[in-house]
This record gives C-alpha cells, sequence and structure tokens, in this order.
C-alpha cells in the first residue's frame, strides 16, 4: 500500500460522518436526560405514564424499582411490592417535601436524614409519615400511574 492509496475524505464524507457522530451524541444525551427512554416505559400525552411492568428489567424481582422522572409534575416511583403488586410512590420527603434518593433498598433524603422503607413506609425521622402514593392502576401488565 503506498500513501497515494490514501484520499482525503470528500466533503460529502466528511458531512456524513460528523452528523453520524452528532446523532450518536444527542442520542446518548437525550436517553440519560429522560428516564422515560427506558425499555416498558412510555408517557402519554394526558402526562400519565404506562410501565409495562415485564419489560423494565428494574422490576423483575420484589424489592425492584424504577425511577419514572416527574409524573405530572410529581417525583416518582414504581416498587414492585409482590408477586404481582407494584406501588407508585411519590418521592417527595414527607418532612419538607425534599425528593428522596434511592439507597439500596430504602429511600434517604439527603436533606435532613429521614429514611424510608422502598414501600414508603418510615424508617427513621425526622419524617413522620410514609411516602405518599401516587395514583396507578394495573391492567394487562400495564401500570398506568398519575
Ligand atoms: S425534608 Fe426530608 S428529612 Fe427533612
Amino acid at each position: 500500500m503506498t500513501a497515494s492509496s490514501f484520499e482525503a475524505p470528500s466533503r460529502r464524507q466528511f458531512l456524513v460522518g460528523t452528523c453520524a457522530l452528532l446523532g450518536i451524541g444527542l442520542g446518548a444525551a437525550l436517553l440519560a436526560d429522560d428516564a422515560q427512554a427506558a425499555d416498558g416505559v412510555t408517557r402519554k400525552s394526558n402526562g400519565q405514564v404506562e410501565v409495562s411492568v415485564a419489560k423494565v428489567s428494574g422490576l423483575s424481582k420484589v424489592g425492584g424499582a424504577v425511577l419514572l422522572g416527574n409524573v405530572k409534575g410529581v417525583p416518582t416511583a414504581v416498587v414492585r411490592t409482590g408477586q404481582s403488586a407494584y406501588r407508585a410512590i411519590d418521592l417527595r420527603c414527607t418532612h419538607q417535601g425534599v425528593p428522596v434518593r434511592q439507597t439500596g433498598q430504602t429511600w434517604t433524603c439527603p436533606a435532613h436524614g429521614s429514611v424510608f422503607a422502598l414501600a414508603g413506609a418510615v424508617d427513621r425521622g425526622p419524617a413522620s409519615s410514609p411516602l405518599a402514593r401516587v395514583r396507578s392502576s394495573l391492567r394487562n401488565g400495564v401500570l398506568t400511574v398519575g
């Protein structure tokens, strides 16, 4: 192979390659920012979120959870509480409303340290009330939340 066998890419080839790279990067950014991009989770035009529970890997076992992002303005997660039981939970701490974060099998509030069981019960205060439920209904393997 000689040096002359390498040709500079044409303007068209350069543009196609650049657009492909930008597309991959943009796609990854959208997925990272949009929890609803997960398999089995779709947002309806009315703001409800539908979770095809068998398709969401985070819900494959009892005790699993998946974050949905905001559902009608409420930070929400779905927790599998039984073999065919799921609970949608409002992630706002019941002490002063700061969103809790998942820490293994619990939710922990970064503001004052309240800890909640995955299904929402208070494990440690200062919060004294469980995490609220978000309305949800399960039908034909699809949990409609919100
Ligand atoms: S707001 Fe969560 S413990 Fe105070």
